[in-house]
């Protein structure tokens, strides 16, 4: 498992949820790590106790609604790390649940674009270039496996234009050492998944960590991180390579 050891990648959204438990499980297979959020603040402890792990950890900021925040944060990023290996575009927001849905607003639809969608696709063409021409890279693209539920259209489209983003960049990225997936981290209890969901949020690893970890050369995968719960990295690593 000597993929990601001394790599540095960047986690949007890594104060809580899946972004907590990725970066956890990034730096246990010697990572340094890059952990976003909107606020310094909210990773502060996380960087600490993933220091004490034995990796570099350095925190940045930024609001993806605001694509200047974006260049910023990927400014202090790349300044601190030097160069950036793994992303997991993680961060996103769920816009409010709109029981009328043929009157869902469009502000919705531009929120949840600019940060799920726009500032992602800002993110891959900053990151992406330098991994190809070091001839390796990981990108994992957060999407959702949510359906016939237009009452979240606007958050649900949002995640269907990533699906798509990630399908059409795949064939380009054949040959170059660079994979770029998509990971549906199925539905948690997570401030964005609510009480309600069925899993509990440490159920995404190891799923979470697959697609980082093949090197099969293949992009345009739609991973699901729960067809992995429970069971050993090196078991879901020997199943995702079976499909
Ligand atoms: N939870 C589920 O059931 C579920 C299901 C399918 C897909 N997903 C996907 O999994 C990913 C993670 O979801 P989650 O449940 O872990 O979410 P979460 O618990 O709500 O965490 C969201 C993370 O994103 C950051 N964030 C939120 N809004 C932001 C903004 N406008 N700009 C910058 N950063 C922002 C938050 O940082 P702050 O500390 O600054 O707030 C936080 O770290 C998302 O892409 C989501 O769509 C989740």
């Amino acid at each position: 498992m000597k993929t990601l050891k001394g790599r540095w990648s960047l986690v949007t959204g890594a104060s809580r949820g899946v972004g907590l438990h990725v970066s956890e499980g990034l730096a246990l297979l010697g990572s340094n790590l890059i952990l976003h959020s909107r606020t310094l603040a909210h990773t502060e402890s996380i960087a600490s106790k993933l220091r004490a792990l034995g990796v570099q950890v350095f925190a940045v900021s930024g609001e993806l609604s605001d694509q200047r925040q974006v260049d910023s944060l990927l400014d202090a990023a790349l300044s601190q790390a030097g160069q950036i290996d793994v992303v997991y575009n993680n961060a996103a927001i769920m816009t409010p649940h709109r029981s009328a849905y043929f009157e869902t607003p469009a502000e919705d639809y531009r929120t949840s674009f600019e940060v799920n969608v726009i500032s992602l696709a800002r993110i891959c063409n900053r990151l992406v270039p330098p991994m190809i021409a070091r001839g390796w890279g990981r990108v994992v693209n957060l999407t959702s496996g949510i359906q016939d539920q237009p009452e979240l259209s606007a958050y649900s489209v949002s995640k269907a234009a990533v699906d798509k983003y990630v399908r059409d960049l795949a064939p380009k990225l054949a040959g170059t050492g660079v994979h770029m997936n998509l990971l549906d981290p199925g539905w948690l209890r997570t401030d964005l998944g609510g009480p309600n969901a069925p899993n509990d949020p440490s159920s995404v690893l190891p799923g979470a960590l697959v697609p980082a970890m093949l090197n099969d050369g293949i992009s345009g995968r739609f991973f699901r991180a729960q067809d992995y719960a429970g069971m050993t990295l090196a078991d879901a690593l020997e199943k995702a390579l079976a499909k």
